[in-house]
């Protein structure tokens, strides 16, 4: 195992010490080395903005309990044929544990003695510049985001590094935005938040939804119902309750952000918007109780709408090869808007009023800084056993799996759309199943997303702050599906001429 720091670069300055010179000519003869064994770069090829990362990804909180199963997931593609993953780092403040977490997510076999590990910490500056300045491509797994989060977005957006994370924090992910686009464009850094089950199963689940209507059909509504399942207790770690917490305590402040932000044209969808159904819905058709769950997902779908409106063919890539343009066109072509929204799902009603208590803790606990107190002290009590400080253990990740069944109602001719009082007559029901949501299923989707990053650069666009379904869309169902990750269509139904729910 290589061992280096990250702590030599001065960001602001970009005067690099000597350490880090070393480690650049050190890069250098390696990069030398590896380039021996690959065909020659054309001048056509996109340009990464520091010529010679160290590093093709670095993982920064790879000692956190998500971070440790993505090590695992990445370490799968490590120099293994066509894999475009040859050299990988793990970044966090303790050496010891960096070292640990290489060798559990190496096991059985013996920890690969090329992986480094490097110390950064997010309020080391220099050192997050640091590690800009030696990778391609940060996956960033220190959360909560809206408390560690900037500092690293903001080391890539100005070295022009490539960057993507797991958070499910909307405020974190639309201020990053606001703030930071303008700059990524410019330095060509690809800056992509929400690649974990927030929210990839979701958008690429709707956007497989609203696929399956074939013109003149339309699409108007679709719900996703999430449902966990395990044989053994459904349980997440710490940090993603924490930043459930904080995300509820500070929901004005995103309500405050997006009202400072202009006002951007939303996408047009046929039809009228369907009435919203009663609080706790029975939906028949999957045999399952649900609730609205405000989760990150309708934002971000929402957001990748809202940038298909301003690029109707997608975003096109810095230098994109003709097929990928082809594929591209016709896939964003064949995905049509929809009004979205998730609902948590449960078989019995005493899953579902667990939900709703643990909701309505937060909802009034998280107000006062006392309640917060409470609710981050004791996080299993208040969440009924769902969150622990210690995380869920590896049986329990081992056995745990979800469905989210995607409920679409729409026309079966666009012109129907615009009569008068006009009802959905069509209704289209497609799946999403997976293993367990926050370290096997969000590994798969963040190692997957990075792939595509790595492999094609170049038919994704130069730089600039994106949701993922915009940025990996065409590319991406395919590889979920190779890694675990099913798609089907369950029915399609002509509905009598009443409207549905
Ligand atoms: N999208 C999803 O579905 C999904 C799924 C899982 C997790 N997540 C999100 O991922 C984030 C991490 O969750 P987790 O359960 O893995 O948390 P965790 O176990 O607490 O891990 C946090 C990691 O961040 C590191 N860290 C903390 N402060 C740091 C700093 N100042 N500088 C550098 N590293 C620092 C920690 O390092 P040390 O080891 O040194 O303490 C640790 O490696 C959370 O925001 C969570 O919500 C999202």
């Amino acid at each position: 195992m290589k061992q280096s720091t990250a702590k030599a670069l001065d960001p602001l300055k970009g005067k690099k010490t000597s350490a880090v010179k070393f480690s650049l000519l050190f890069s250098s003869i390696l990069i030398f080395r590896e380039n021996q064994k690959k065909p020659p770069k054309t001048m056509q090829t996109a340009q990464p903005p520091n010529p010679r990362p160290l590093y093709d990804i670095i993982i920064l909180g790879a000692s956190g309990f998500t971070g440790k199963y993505v090590v695992k997931e990445a370490l799968k593609f490590l120099n293994t044929p066509s894999s475009p993953l040859k050299t990988l780092a793990l970044a966090g403040r303790s050496r010891e544990k960096l070292v640990k977490t290489l060798q559990w997510a190496a096991h059985p076999s013996s920890p690969p003695n090329d992986v480094s590990v490097i110390i950064a910490d997010t309020t080391d500056l220099p050192s997050l510049s640091s590690l800009c300045n030696q990778t391609k491509l940060l996956l960033n797994c220190v959360g909560p985001y809206r408390i560690h989060g900037e500092p690293v977005v903001a080391a890539c957006a100005s070295s022009g590094c490539d960057y993507l994370d797991i958070t499910g924090e909307p405020e974190f992910m639309e201020e990053m935005e606001a703030k930071y686009h303008e700059k990524a464009m410019e330095t060509g850094s690809l800056i992509v938040s929400a690649c974990g089950f927030d929210s990839i199963p979701a958008e690429m689940g709707v956007m497989f939804n609203t696929r399956q209507w074939v013109a003149p059909a339309v699409p108007n509504h679709v719900t996703a119902y999430v449902s966990l399942e395990s044989d053994k207790r459904i349980v997440g770690n710490f940090a993603t309750y924490e930043s459930a917490v904080l995300g509820v305590a500070n929901m004005d402040k995103l309500q405050q952000l997006r009202r400072s932000r202009p006002k951007k044209p939303r996408p047009v969808i046929p039809g009228p918007r369907l009435p919203n159904g009663p609080t706790i819905e029975y939906q028949e058709k999957i045999g399952l109780r649900a609730l609205k769950l405000p989760s990150a997902d309708a934002v971000v779908v929402r957001r990748t709408l809202v940038t298909l409106m301003e690029n109707p063919h997608g975003l096109p890539g810095i230098n994109e090869s003709p097929e990928h343009i082809g594929k591209r066109e016709a896939y964003w072509s064949s995905v049509k808007p929809a009004h979205f929204g998730v609902k948590i799902a449960s078989k019995s009603l005493l899953g579902i009023y667990r939900i709703l208590g643990v909701g309505v803790f937060i909802g009034l606990l998280c107000r006062f800084s006392f309640g917060r107190w409470l609710l981050l002290k004791f996080p299993s009590f208040f969440s009924f056993g769902w969150f622990r400080k210690t995380g869920p253990s590896e049986d329990e990740v081992r056995s745990a799996s979800f469905k989210m069944w995607f409920v679409g109602y729409g026309f079966s001719d666009s012109n129907l759309a615009s009569e008068r009082n006009s009802k959905p007559d069509m209704e289209i029901i497609t799946r999403v199943m997976g293993p367990e949501i926050g370290y096997v299923t969000t590994p798969i989707s963040l190692v997957q997303c990075a792939l595509i990053v790595l492999s094609q650069r170049e038919n994704l666009p130069k730089g600039g702050v994106y949701t993922p379904g915009i940025v990996f869309g065409p590319d991406l169902q395919e590889r979920l599906q190779e890694n675990g990750i099913s798609f089907d269509v369950v029915s399609k139904t002509a509905l009598p001429s009443h409207a549905p729910a």
